[in-house]
């Protein structure tokens, strides 16, 4: 957790392996959408805390101010849209996180400046969420 980059490449190689791995199996498609090839969810995790997202968003293991201006963020994995507008998959989470207002210009989350790197780094972290 104290290295973010370091290691990543190799964690990203075996989540996309396991994730192939899944899909083979029974019924394993939902799952399988729900992993971020590339996405590092220990990378992800530190990012969220960087970039304050608990200023505005409950989130398992992210201490906040318990915040209510945007939903919890805990059971992403199991909803069918993100933010209402758009079909929660990876792709879609990853373009959300880079630009909210670009998705939705009425949206009040705002853009954050997240690098494409950092968003498919949270959005792992995101669906590694068990709900609650
Ligand atoms: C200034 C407050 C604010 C900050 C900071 C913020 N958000 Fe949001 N976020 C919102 C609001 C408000 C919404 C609801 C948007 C909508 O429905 O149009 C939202 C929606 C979302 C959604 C969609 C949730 C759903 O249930 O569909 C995700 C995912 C998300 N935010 C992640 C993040 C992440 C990750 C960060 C940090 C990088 C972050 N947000 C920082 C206010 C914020």
């Amino acid at each position: 957790m104290e290295t973010t980059t370091k290691g990543g490449t190799t964690a990203g190689t075996l989540l996309l392996a396991l994730s192939l791995l899944a899909g083979c199996g029974e019924g394993g498609a939902y799952d399988a959408a729900m992993t971020v090839p590339g996405g590092d969810p220990e990378a992800g995790h530190f990012l969220v805390r960087a970039h304050g997202c608990g200023a505005c968003h409950r989130i398992d293991g992210v201490r906040g101010p318990d915040a209510n201006v945007g939903p919890p963020l805990n059971a992403l994995s199991s909803q069918v849209y993100i933010a209402g507008v758009l079909p929660n998959l990876p792709e879609n989470m990853v373009r959300w996180l880079m630009d909210p207002p670009a998705i939705d210009p009425r949206t009040a989350m705002p853009d954050l400046g997240l690098s494409e790197r950092e968003a498919t780094d949270i959005a792992a972290f995101l669906y590694s969420l068990e709900g609650g």
